[in-house]
């Protein structure tokens, strides 16, 4: 199946080293920016689902609110157990708007 392009914010609602919580399709996902680069992540942590997307970003890593797992954002690896990791989704960015591929 073709992959899906689809916009989920404006790149200026997401400031450097923040995260949000944002929807594509009925689906929750985490997006972060570092230094001007974004990555989105599925957003329920695999630990018990908290929500990554409210979580602090220190640098690359984000801390999950709920247990404080840390993942680094650019790969979706567990900061402690790279070999675990969350699923992550090409991001493009495009005249000010911020797209996810689904599929
Ligand atoms: S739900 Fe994320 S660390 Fe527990």
């Amino acid at each position: 199946m073709a992959r899906r392009r689809v916009r989920v914010a404006a790149a200026e609602d997401v400031p450097a080293g923040q995260g949000r919580v944002v929807e594509a399709e009925g689906k929750d996902l985490a997006l972060f920016n570092v230094d001007g680069a974004f990555y989105a992540l599925e957003n329920a942590c695999i630990h018990r689902g908290g929500p990554l997307g409210e979580g602090d970003l220190e640098g690359r890593i984000v801390l999950c609110p709920w247990h404080a797992w840390r993942w680094d954002v650019t790969t979706g690896a567990n900061a402690n157990n790279p070999a675990v990791k969350m699923a992550c989704y090409p991001v493009v960015v495009e005249d000010g708007d911020v797209f996810v591929e689904l599929g």
